[in-house]
Protein backbone atom coordinates (compact mmCIF):
# COMPACT_ATOMS: atom_id res chain seq x y z
CA UNK A 1 0.00 0.00 0.00
CA UNK A 2 1.35 3.47 -0.79
CA UNK A 3 0.88 6.13 1.78
CA UNK A 4 -1.06 9.27 1.28
CA UNK A 5 0.56 11.68 -0.75
CA UNK A 6 -0.85 15.37 1.03
CA UNK A 7 0.15 18.88 -1.41
CA UNK A 8 -0.38 21.99 0.73
CA UNK A 9 -0.28 25.21 -1.82
CA UNK A 10 0.68 28.31 0.38
CA UNK A 11 3.19 27.37 2.79
CA UNK A 12 2.38 30.34 5.04
CA UNK A 13 1.21 30.68 8.58
CA UNK A 14 -1.53 28.48 7.79
CA UNK A 15 0.58 26.39 5.34
CA UNK A 16 3.13 25.56 8.19
CA UNK A 17 0.86 24.44 10.66
CA UNK A 18 -0.86 22.05 8.53
CA UNK A 19 2.07 20.32 7.32
CA UNK A 20 3.25 20.14 11.22
CA UNK A 21 -0.06 18.69 12.23
CA UNK A 22 -0.35 16.12 9.33
CA UNK A 23 3.44 15.02 10.37
CA UNK A 24 2.73 14.88 13.49
CA UNK A 25 -0.89 12.88 13.18
CA UNK A 26 1.01 10.93 10.43
CA UNK A 27 -1.34 11.21 7.54
CA UNK A 28 0.97 11.01 4.77
CA UNK A 29 3.38 12.33 3.10
CA UNK A 30 3.59 16.16 2.42
CA UNK A 31 4.46 18.19 -0.21
CA UNK A 32 4.73 22.22 0.86
CA UNK A 33 4.14 24.48 -2.19
CA UNK A 34 4.95 28.14 -2.25
CA UNK A 35 5.86 30.73 -4.80
CA UNK A 36 8.25 32.51 -2.66
CA UNK A 37 11.57 30.55 -2.73
CA UNK A 38 13.73 28.80 0.01
CA UNK A 39 10.51 29.66 2.13
CA UNK A 40 8.92 26.35 1.57
CA UNK A 41 12.18 24.15 1.91
CA UNK A 42 12.80 26.31 5.21
CA UNK A 43 9.04 25.31 6.90
CA UNK A 44 9.71 21.51 5.59
CA UNK A 45 13.70 21.41 7.08
CA UNK A 46 12.64 22.40 10.04
CA UNK A 47 9.28 20.50 10.28
CA UNK A 48 11.42 17.14 9.44
CA UNK A 49 14.37 18.00 12.08
CA UNK A 50 11.84 16.94 14.66
CA UNK A 51 10.91 14.13 13.53
CA UNK A 52 12.66 12.09 15.70
CA UNK A 53 11.64 14.07 18.92
CA UNK A 54 7.73 13.77 18.24
CA UNK A 55 8.60 10.03 16.31
CA UNK A 56 6.80 10.51 13.04
CA UNK A 57 8.49 8.99 10.07
CA UNK A 58 6.42 11.00 7.10
CA UNK A 59 8.36 12.59 4.17
CA UNK A 60 8.04 16.63 3.93
CA UNK A 61 9.12 18.22 1.29
CA UNK A 62 9.29 22.32 0.56
CA UNK A 63 8.94 23.35 -3.30
CA UNK A 64 8.05 26.33 -5.62
CA UNK A 65 7.82 23.56 -8.40
CA UNK A 66 4.25 22.65 -8.85
CA UNK A 67 5.61 19.43 -10.59
CA UNK A 68 6.12 18.04 -7.14
CA UNK A 69 2.19 18.38 -6.46
CA UNK A 70 1.70 15.13 -9.19
CA UNK A 71 -0.47 12.99 -8.22
CA UNK A 72 -1.14 14.20 -4.30
CA UNK A 73 -4.67 12.11 -3.06
CA UNK A 74 -5.46 15.25 -1.09
CA UNK A 75 -4.85 19.37 -1.79
CA UNK A 76 -5.02 21.59 0.69
CA UNK A 77 -5.35 25.42 -0.40
CA UNK A 78 -4.09 28.05 1.36
CA UNK A 79 -2.73 30.42 -0.68
CA UNK A 80 -3.57 33.68 -0.74
CA UNK A 81 -3.47 36.80 1.31
CA UNK A 82 -4.72 36.98 4.70
CA UNK A 83 -6.70 39.81 5.99
CA UNK A 84 -5.14 43.11 7.46
CA UNK A 85 -7.20 44.57 10.33
CA UNK A 86 -10.33 46.79 9.74
CA UNK A 87 -10.36 44.29 6.41
CA UNK A 88 -13.46 42.07 5.39
CA UNK A 89 -12.92 38.88 3.98
CA UNK A 90 -14.68 39.72 0.91
CA UNK A 91 -11.91 42.64 0.72
CA UNK A 92 -9.43 39.93 -0.96
CA UNK A 93 -11.42 39.13 -3.84
CA UNK A 94 -9.64 40.69 -6.60
CA UNK A 95 -6.16 39.64 -4.85
CA UNK A 96 -7.03 35.86 -4.39
CA UNK A 97 -9.30 34.97 -7.08
CA UNK A 98 -6.02 35.80 -9.04
CA UNK A 99 -4.01 33.79 -7.09
CA UNK A 100 -6.66 30.56 -6.97
CA UNK A 101 -6.62 31.08 -11.01
CA UNK A 102 -3.46 29.80 -11.04
CA UNK A 103 -3.10 27.22 -8.11
CA UNK A 104 -6.20 26.05 -9.53
CA UNK A 105 -4.91 25.39 -13.22
CA UNK A 106 -1.85 23.41 -11.62
CA UNK A 107 -4.17 20.85 -9.12
CA UNK A 108 -5.85 20.45 -12.61
CA UNK A 109 -3.18 19.50 -14.49
CA UNK A 110 -0.72 17.44 -11.42
CA UNK A 111 -3.55 15.96 -9.55
CA UNK A 112 -6.34 15.16 -11.30
CA UNK A 113 -8.98 11.91 -9.07
CA UNK A 114 -7.60 14.24 -6.20
CA UNK A 115 -9.77 15.77 -3.29
CA UNK A 116 -9.15 19.35 -2.78
CA UNK A 117 -9.79 21.30 0.63
CA UNK A 118 -9.87 25.38 0.34
CA UNK A 119 -9.25 27.22 2.95
CA UNK A 120 -8.29 30.97 1.19
CA UNK A 121 -10.73 33.87 1.66
CA UNK A 122 -13.06 35.05 0.68
CA UNK A 123 -14.30 31.10 1.24
CA UNK A 124 -17.25 30.59 -0.55
CA UNK A 125 -16.22 32.53 -4.16
CA UNK A 126 -12.68 30.74 -4.00
CA UNK A 127 -13.99 27.32 -3.54
CA UNK A 128 -16.68 28.10 -6.13
CA UNK A 129 -13.50 29.44 -8.40
CA UNK A 130 -11.27 26.76 -7.68
CA UNK A 131 -14.03 24.13 -8.94
CA UNK A 132 -14.97 26.03 -11.76
CA UNK A 133 -11.18 25.82 -12.58
CA UNK A 134 -10.64 22.49 -12.22
CA UNK A 135 -13.61 20.78 -13.65
CA UNK A 136 -13.23 18.47 -10.53
CA UNK A 137 -16.83 16.34 -9.09
CA UNK A 138 -18.44 18.85 -6.97
CA UNK A 139 -18.11 16.43 -4.16
CA UNK A 140 -14.16 16.65 -4.45
CA UNK A 141 -13.83 20.10 -4.04
CA UNK A 142 -14.95 21.38 -0.56
CA UNK A 143 -14.63 24.49 1.40
CA UNK A 144 -13.10 25.08 5.07
CA UNK A 145 -15.02 27.30 7.43
CA UNK A 146 -18.11 25.33 8.99
CA UNK A 147 -15.73 23.16 11.13
CA UNK A 148 -13.93 26.22 12.63
CA UNK A 149 -16.99 28.45 13.05
CA UNK A 150 -18.70 26.01 14.74
CA UNK A 151 -15.89 25.13 16.72
CA UNK A 152 -15.50 28.94 18.31
CA UNK A 153 -19.49 28.96 18.98
CA UNK A 154 -19.08 25.91 20.99
CA UNK A 155 -15.99 27.27 22.59
CA UNK A 156 -17.78 30.67 23.48
CA UNK A 157 -20.48 28.50 25.28
CA UNK A 158 -18.50 26.25 26.86
CA UNK A 159 -16.55 29.09 28.48
CA UNK A 160 -20.22 30.88 29.44
CA UNK A 161 -21.79 27.45 31.16
CA UNK A 162 -18.22 26.63 32.40
CA UNK A 163 -18.25 22.96 30.99
CA UNK A 164 -15.77 20.84 28.99
CA UNK A 165 -16.11 22.48 25.61
CA UNK A 166 -16.09 18.16 24.24
CA UNK A 167 -19.15 17.45 25.21
CA UNK A 168 -20.77 20.89 23.50
CA UNK A 169 -22.36 20.50 19.55
CA UNK A 170 -22.89 23.72 17.93
CA UNK A 171 -23.87 24.17 14.46
CA UNK A 172 -22.92 26.93 12.44
CA UNK A 173 -24.76 27.47 9.02
CA UNK A 174 -24.22 29.37 5.85
CA UNK A 175 -21.39 31.44 4.12
CA UNK A 176 -18.08 32.33 5.84
CA UNK A 177 -18.98 36.09 6.15
CA UNK A 178 -20.68 38.04 8.90
CA UNK A 179 -23.98 36.98 7.76
CA UNK A 180 -22.95 33.04 8.73
CA UNK A 181 -25.94 31.24 10.84
CA UNK A 182 -25.15 29.66 14.33
CA UNK A 183 -27.95 27.93 15.03
CA UNK A 184 -29.11 28.42 18.13
CA UNK A 185 -31.96 26.21 19.14
CA UNK A 186 -29.81 22.75 18.29
CA UNK A 187 -26.55 24.09 20.20
CA UNK A 188 -26.57 21.50 22.95
CA UNK A 189 -24.70 20.07 25.84
CA UNK A 190 -24.51 16.28 25.01
CA UNK A 191 -28.17 16.45 24.25
CA UNK A 192 -29.48 19.13 26.67
CA UNK A 193 -30.10 22.57 25.08
CA UNK A 194 -27.94 25.06 25.78
CA UNK A 195 -31.03 27.59 26.30
CA UNK A 196 -32.12 25.39 28.17
CA UNK A 197 -29.13 25.89 30.62
CA UNK A 198 -28.70 29.32 30.48
CA UNK A 199 -32.11 30.06 31.58
CA UNK A 200 -31.25 28.15 34.58
CA UNK A 201 -28.21 29.59 35.03
CA UNK A 202 -29.86 33.15 35.06
CA UNK A 203 -33.32 32.89 35.90
CA UNK A 204 -34.51 35.19 33.38
CA UNK A 205 -35.37 34.09 29.77
CA UNK A 206 -34.52 37.50 28.46
CA UNK A 207 -31.20 38.11 30.10
CA UNK A 208 -30.31 33.94 28.35
CA UNK A 209 -31.48 35.18 25.21
CA UNK A 210 -29.28 38.47 25.60
CA UNK A 211 -26.45 36.71 26.87
CA UNK A 212 -26.83 34.07 23.38
CA UNK A 213 -27.20 36.75 20.76
CA UNK A 214 -23.64 37.91 22.31
CA UNK A 215 -22.13 34.49 21.60
CA UNK A 216 -23.87 34.26 18.63
CA UNK A 217 -22.42 38.17 17.89
CA UNK A 218 -18.78 36.86 18.50
CA UNK A 219 -19.16 33.99 16.67
CA UNK A 220 -19.80 35.63 13.88
CA UNK A 221 -16.94 38.39 14.30
CA UNK A 222 -14.64 36.09 15.73
CA UNK A 223 -12.15 35.83 13.12
CA UNK A 224 -11.95 39.92 12.76
CA UNK A 225 -11.26 39.36 16.94
CA UNK A 226 -8.35 37.76 16.13
CA UNK A 227 -7.06 40.04 13.08
CA UNK A 228 -7.18 42.53 15.23
CA UNK A 229 -5.19 41.05 17.79
CA UNK A 230 -2.49 39.68 15.77
CA UNK A 231 -2.78 43.36 13.65
CA UNK A 232 -0.54 41.12 10.84
CA UNK A 233 -2.36 38.26 9.53
CA UNK A 234 -5.41 36.20 10.52
CA UNK A 235 -6.12 33.36 12.86
CA UNK A 236 -3.71 30.35 11.70
CA UNK A 237 -3.67 27.41 14.24
CA UNK A 238 -7.49 27.02 14.26
CA UNK A 239 -7.99 26.74 10.42
CA UNK A 240 -5.56 24.43 10.17
CA UNK A 241 -6.48 22.45 12.71
CA UNK A 242 -10.39 22.20 11.21
CA UNK A 243 -8.81 21.56 8.00
CA UNK A 244 -7.23 18.36 9.25
CA UNK A 245 -10.70 17.28 11.05
CA UNK A 246 -11.59 17.19 7.13
CA UNK A 247 -8.55 15.80 5.76
CA UNK A 248 -8.70 12.53 8.69
CA UNK A 249 -13.19 12.40 7.74
CA UNK A 250 -11.79 12.00 3.81
CA UNK A 251 -8.24 9.68 4.75
CA UNK A 252 -10.01 7.57 7.27
CA UNK A 253 -13.64 7.24 5.48
CA UNK A 254 -14.92 8.33 8.78
CA UNK A 255 -18.31 9.20 7.56
CA UNK A 256 -18.15 11.94 9.80
CA UNK A 257 -21.26 14.80 9.95
CA UNK A 258 -19.19 18.00 9.90
CA UNK A 259 -20.13 21.61 8.46
CA UNK A 260 -18.22 22.16 5.49
CA UNK A 261 -18.72 24.65 2.25
CA UNK A 262 -20.35 22.25 0.18
CA UNK A 263 -22.16 22.57 -3.67
CA UNK A 264 -25.79 22.46 -2.91
CA UNK A 265 -28.58 21.05 -5.19
CA UNK A 266 -31.42 21.78 -3.73
CA UNK A 267 -30.68 21.15 -0.34
CA UNK A 268 -31.98 23.77 2.18
CA UNK A 269 -34.30 25.64 -1.09
CA UNK A 270 -30.58 26.59 -2.39
CA UNK A 271 -29.52 25.50 -6.38
CA UNK A 272 -26.31 25.59 -7.84
CA UNK A 273 -23.98 27.27 -4.80
CA UNK A 274 -21.37 26.61 -2.51
CA UNK A 275 -22.44 27.15 1.04
CA UNK A 276 -22.04 26.10 4.27
CA UNK A 277 -23.78 22.94 5.18
CA UNK A 278 -23.63 19.73 7.27
CA UNK A 279 -22.51 16.96 5.20
CA UNK A 280 -21.00 13.40 5.49
CA UNK A 281 -17.41 13.36 4.98
CA UNK A 282 -16.06 10.32 3.94
CA UNK A 283 -13.28 8.83 1.34
CA UNK A 284 -15.29 10.62 -1.84
CA UNK A 285 -15.27 13.61 0.31
CA UNK A 286 -19.05 15.00 0.46
CA UNK A 287 -20.99 12.02 0.32
CA UNK A 288 -24.14 14.08 1.40
CA UNK A 289 -25.76 16.66 2.15
CA UNK A 290 -27.95 16.45 5.59
CA UNK A 291 -31.08 18.39 5.32
CA UNK A 292 -32.88 19.64 8.33
CA UNK A 293 -35.79 21.35 9.54
CA UNK A 294 -35.16 25.42 10.33
CA UNK A 295 -38.09 27.59 11.80
CA UNK A 296 -38.77 31.06 9.96
CA UNK A 297 -36.51 32.86 11.70
CA UNK A 298 -33.71 30.37 10.71
CA UNK A 299 -34.35 29.67 6.87
CA UNK A 300 -34.45 33.82 6.39
CA UNK A 301 -31.39 33.81 8.57
CA UNK A 302 -29.96 31.22 6.13
CA UNK A 303 -31.66 33.44 3.18
CA UNK A 304 -29.92 36.23 3.85
CA UNK A 305 -26.22 34.51 4.31
CA UNK A 306 -27.02 32.96 0.84
CA UNK A 307 -27.61 35.81 -0.45
CA UNK A 308 -24.23 37.30 0.43
CA UNK A 309 -22.79 34.28 -1.12
CA UNK A 310 -25.10 35.08 -4.41
CA UNK A 311 -23.76 38.68 -4.72
CA UNK A 312 -19.66 37.48 -3.59
CA UNK A 313 -19.54 34.97 -6.46
CA UNK A 314 -21.67 37.46 -9.18
CA UNK A 315 -19.13 40.18 -8.20
CA UNK A 316 -16.31 37.37 -9.09
CA UNK A 317 -17.88 36.45 -12.44
CA UNK A 318 -18.38 40.66 -13.14
CA UNK A 319 -14.82 40.95 -12.38
CA UNK A 320 -14.12 38.58 -15.07
CA UNK A 321 -12.71 35.48 -13.02
N1 LIG B 1 0.70 30.40 -5.31
C1 LIG B 1 1.02 29.78 -4.15
N2 LIG B 1 1.15 30.42 -2.98
C2 LIG B 1 0.93 31.73 -2.98
C3 LIG B 1 0.59 32.44 -4.16
C4 LIG B 1 0.47 31.70 -5.35
N3 LIG B 1 0.15 32.28 -6.51
N4 LIG B 1 0.44 33.73 -3.83
C5 LIG B 1 0.68 33.84 -2.52
N5 LIG B 1 0.99 32.62 -2.00
C6 LIG B 1 1.39 32.27 -0.65
C7 LIG B 1 2.16 33.37 0.04
O1 LIG B 1 3.49 33.42 -0.44
C8 LIG B 1 2.06 32.94 1.49
O2 LIG B 1 3.17 32.18 1.92
O3 LIG B 1 0.28 32.04 0.19
C9 LIG B 1 0.78 32.07 1.54
C10 LIG B 1 -0.29 32.63 2.44
O4 LIG B 1 0.20 32.60 3.72
P1 LIG B 1 -0.09 33.75 4.77
O5 LIG B 1 0.13 35.07 4.14
O6 LIG B 1 0.69 33.44 5.99
O7 LIG B 1 -1.66 33.61 5.04
P2 LIG B 1 -2.41 32.52 5.98
O8 LIG B 1 -2.64 33.10 7.32
O9 LIG B 1 -1.74 31.21 5.87
O10 LIG B 1 -3.83 32.50 5.24
C11 LIG B 1 -3.97 32.01 3.93
O11 LIG B 1 -6.27 31.41 4.25
O12 LIG B 1 -7.74 31.82 6.01
C12 LIG B 1 -7.31 32.23 4.75
O13 LIG B 1 -7.77 34.58 4.74
C13 LIG B 1 -6.75 33.62 4.76
O14 LIG B 1 -6.73 33.88 2.38
C14 LIG B 1 -5.91 33.62 3.52
C15 LIG B 1 -5.39 32.19 3.44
Amino acid sequence: MKRNKISIIGAGQIGGVLAQLIALRQLGDVVLYDIIEDMPQGKALDIVEASRVDGFDVSIRGTNDYKDIQGSDLVIVTAGLPRKPGMSRDDLLVTNAKIMQTVAENVKKYCPGSISIIISNPLDAMVTLFQKITGFPHNKVIGQAGVLDSSRFATFISWELGVSVKDVNALVLGGHGDTMVPIVRYANVNGIPVMELLEKKYKDKAKAEEVMKAMVERTKMAGGEVVKLLKTGSAFYSPASSSIAMAEAIIFDEKRVLPVCAFINGEFNVSGYYVGVPAVIGANGVESIIEFSLNAEEKALLENSVSAVKSLVADMERLGF
